[in-house]
């Protein structure tokens, strides 16, 4: 699974993402959740769906656990896979290569984020 995912829909506030920190939000009707993660000052946004396995696996073990222990990668903890954060494709493990789906996200003036039309 890679490539861009066109979808709509809030997701949260932009400050309830620190950075350097992944929180993952659901869409309703959706079967996975976005992932949005800060870094370097900027949004992204990424499908919460593991290439490696059955379409599209949730990568964290418990709620918002996407990024590795060091905090440099998301991470799928399935099968330990690492994500570069900004880029989405896979450095290390079973899906080496393959990328995560990115979600292009929208901020509004008032700080609301949305998956992007
Ligand atoms: S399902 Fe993600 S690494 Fe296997």
């Amino acid at each position: 699974m890679s490539g861009t995912l066109v979808a709509q829909g809030y997701l949260c506030r932009a400050e309830e993402v620190a950075e350097g920190a992944a929180r993952g939000f659901a869409l309703t009707g959706r079967r996975h959740k976005v992932i949005v993660l800060r870094k370097g000052g900027r949004l992204y946004g990424w499908l919460d769906a593991c290439p490696h396995y059955d379409g599209g696996t949730p990568m964290a073990w418990k709620s918002d656990a996407y990024l590795n222990g060091a905090g440099t990668h998301l991470a799928c903890h399935s099968h330990g896979a690492h994500f570069d954060m900004t880029t989405g494709v896979c450095t290390l493990g079973p899906c080496l290569g393959q990328a995560l789906t990115r979600v292009e996200l929208h901020v509004t003036t008032a700080g609301e984020v949305f998956a992007a039309i």
